[in-house]
């Protein structure tokens, strides 16, 4: 049974009540817009909080300053630019004014509704000279419309006469909290603003980025029981694009009712649902709502790690998007998953000169970037881990395999595959290693950013031979081999893989097995995670792990490998991490699951599915972990479901004892298949007419094409 409380999201049956956890949590989004839930009287240092609108794609620059500078270091920073909070209005009684001095302001409801994406929030207030009411407003980010963010307030509970003048006003604080943590930019880019007849522009004097801005600013007298909407309008301008709107704005109900229909699509396609656990239920809606509010869908944006949510990790593009938050598109909105790639297509010129820039052939991805260029100044966890190439291209193979649609592969996907293995061959090095000649990438680090500057690092060199590999297949079946594939595929057949023939544990790299164990019992909990309390020379050279590194290659790869070696790798390597990045738990999770430790699997899951909404990561504040919430769709159905691409799709039923039943839907080559997992048992459901059919095989099944 569905329960369909499980689709509100109260403040209050949340563990923490700070503004800014909560601004980050209820922000709304539509993957161009995303607009925090800032406090509705900020537009000074009155009320609390870090408010603030961020529009995917619009960022400002400014060269990287280096104390010592090297070669082909990065140039330029990229920081998405924080908008002021646009929600905010100046309430005006009589002589009153809410910006003057701060009045008494109670929240009484913030709800979000996560099947339509609108958030509600009620507020008690008090002026100075005891009138009290209640400023009600709903807002969302259209997902039919992506340039609209609508807002409504409503005035109730007057115990006055008179109006309430409610005016949105542009001159607004720029708000950025200052931090030391390394992963939040302490930039606070001013904007230049004019306007210009209707609406108002906003340049980022570096990047010279433009925003445009339509709004009605005119006063609003509100009587009791009055609304006002106010209807945003907000574009990203191309270099010399003047007259930015051309629709003119709709009405907040229509608007409401597409947001509906939007959302019940998006909800048919990719609801999950989990019995026997209502706060996992909603835990992982709620993840699955931020996926769908965070997905840039016009082929020339992504997705931040941070969402629209916050400022954390500068809005910066990462693997994240292929490795985590991809498989759930590709499986549940293809659509989204295509355009997510056709930003990666976009940007190949900007990789094929980087990889000119290092003196090398081919391709080579920014590993953190909005435009496209690199802009990693810690060249040992950024630049070097190459294996973002791999990553994309690992990403257009998935959309490919799962989709059946070869429209990317067939123009700048095999474009994309080719040049990243150009890039491969002329960077990777034939040595000669245990008698034989091997194919191996050397000083490189791989996910786990505890471990940098690394040869052979596992993760990265199956990543690469599946390019390799992926290459000169494609070489192959659009007539193009040529020599060079040839070259592709003897490197992939030569890839040099690591192991500790003693201990029969792959090796992480070449070194990793010989260092010593970081020191866990002496390490107070206080000084998780260890970047924030350790000099990076410390951490490297312990064998310690940030996140999952070969248990992610092997749970990619995981019919390459039997599964006691499986279960080997997996003890060793969870001993020696301490999952400082959210990018770790969910892999483990799903791991677990394949090698038959439930229990551990379902209590990974727990803190994916829940670690926004718990904190447990304690910086919320600075926006969701996007990664970890395609991670907690990885749980479920690569984990608990065993979903694996084997020729078609292979699940096998890892359900834990606590979930009594867990359903879902797949789009599998265009056609929907509904899934449901009891206590050992997959049920299959396919389309009328469906041309796949599903087959028993090795305690699980198979869906392929007839
Ligand atoms: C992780 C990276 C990740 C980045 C952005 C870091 O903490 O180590 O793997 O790409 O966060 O989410």
């Amino acid at each position: 049974m569905v329960n369909h409380q499980s689709f509100q999201l109260s403040a209050e049956e949340l563990p923490h009540q700070t503004q800014e956890y909560l601004e980050t949590l209820f922000a709304v989004g539509n993957g161009q817009i995303g607009a925090r839930a800032g406090h509705p009287l900020k537009v000074n240092q009155f009320y609390p909080g870090n408010p603030g609108v961020f529009v995917n794609g619009f960022f400002d620059s400014e060269p990287i300053q280096y104390g010592e500078w090297a070669y082909g270091y990065a140039k330029n920073h990229q920081t998405i630019c924080k908008l002021p909070n646009l929600r905010g209005v100046v309430l005006r009684i009589g002589q009153e004014k809410s910006s003057d001095s701060e009045w008494q302001t109670k929240r009484t409801v913030m709800n979000i509704d996560l099947s339509t994406g609108v958030l509600t929030e009620t507020y008690h207030i008090t002026t100075p000279s005891n009138k009290q009411f209640d400023l009600h407003m709903s807002s969302f980010a259209s997902m039919t419309r992506r340039e609209l963010y609508a807002c409504r307030y409503t005035i109730k509970n007057c115990d006055f006469p008179d109006a309430v003048e409610l005016m949105h006003t542009l001159d607004q604080s720029f708000y950025t909290i200052k931090t030391d943590d390394p992963r939040v930019a302490n930039k606070n880019h001013q904007l230049e603003k004019e306007s210009i007849s209707d609406y108002h522009i906003w340049t980022a004097p570096q990047s010279n980025k433009r925003i445009a801005l339509r709004l009605d600013l005119k006063p609003h007298q509100l009587v009791e029981g009055a609304s006002l909407e106010a209807i945003f309008q907000l574009a990203l301008l191309d270099d010399n694009q003047t007259a930015p709107f051309q629709n003119q704005c709709v009405a907040y109900s229509l608007l409401l009712e597409e947001q509906r229909n939007s959302y019940r699509d998006f909800w048919e396609k990719s609801d999950i649902l989990i019995s026997g656990n209502e706060q996992l239920q909603k835990g992982i809606r709620f993840n699955l709502f931020h996926l769908n509010q965070g997905a840039g869908r016009d082929g020339k944006t992504n997705f931040a790690a941070k969402g629209l949510t916050g400022e954390g990790y500068e809005g910066h593009y990462f693997w994240d998007t292929e490795m985590y938050l991809l498989p759930f598109f590709v499986y549940t909105h293809p659509e989204v998953a295509k355009q997510l790639l056709t930003y990666r297509g976009s940007i190949l010129p900007q990789a094929k000169a980087r990889a000119q820039e290092l003196g090398q052939s081919g391709a080579l991805f920014a590993w953190r970037t909005i435009d496209g260029n690199e802009t990693s100044a810690y060249y040992p966890a950024g630049t070097a881990q190459l294996h973002i190439n791999a990553d994309i291209v690992y990403g257009f193979q998935l959309y490919e395999r799962v989709t059946g649609d070869q429209s990317l592969m067939e123009g700048i996907g095999k474009e994309v595959v080719f040049e990243t293995a150009k890039f491969w061959l002329d960077y990777g090095t034939y040595a000669h290693k245990h008698g034989q000649d091997c194919f191996g990438i050397h000083g490189v680090t791989g996910p786990d950013e505890y471990s940098a500057l690394v040869n052979n690092n596992f993760y990265t060199n199956k990543m690469v031979q599946n390019n390799l590999y992926y290459a000169s297949e494609l070489a192959e079946r659009y007539g193009m081999y040529t020599e060079e594939s040839s070259k592709w595929l003897a490197a992939a057949d030569a890839m040099y893989f690591g192991f500790d023939e003693e201990r029969k544990i792959t090796q992480q790299d070449d070194c990793f097995l010989d260092q010593a164990v970081w020191p866990f019992e002496e390490t107070p909990a206080d000084n998780y995670p260890l970047l924030l309390h350790y000099h990076p020379m410390i951490i490297y050279k312990y064998q310690v792990c940030k996140q999952a590194d070969t248990v992610l290659a092997e749970m990619l790869f995981t019919g390459d490998f039997s599964l006691e070696q499986l279960a080997r790798d997996y003890d060793y390597y969870e001993k020696v991490t301490t999952h400082d990045s959210s990018l770790s738990r969910s892999i483990f999770s799903v791991m677990a699951s394949r090698i038959g430790d439930t229990e551990k699997a379902y209590s990974y899951f727990m803190d994916t599915a829940l670690m926004d909404l718990t904190d447990l990561q304690k910086n919320v504040v600075d926006g969701i972990h996007a990664a970890n919430m395609g991670g907690s769709w990885l749980s479920l159905i690569y984990g608990f479901a065993g979903l694996y691409y084997d020729q078609g799709l292979r699940m096998t039923n890892h359900l834990p004892k606590e979930i009594e039943q867990l359903s879902f839907t797949l789009t599998y080559l265009g056609e929907s298949v509904k899934v449901t997992l009891d206590k050992g048992n997959i049920a299959c459901v396919l389309q009328t007419d469906s041309l796949l059919s599903v087959e028993e095989m090795d305690g699980g099944i198979r869906i392929r094409q007839k």
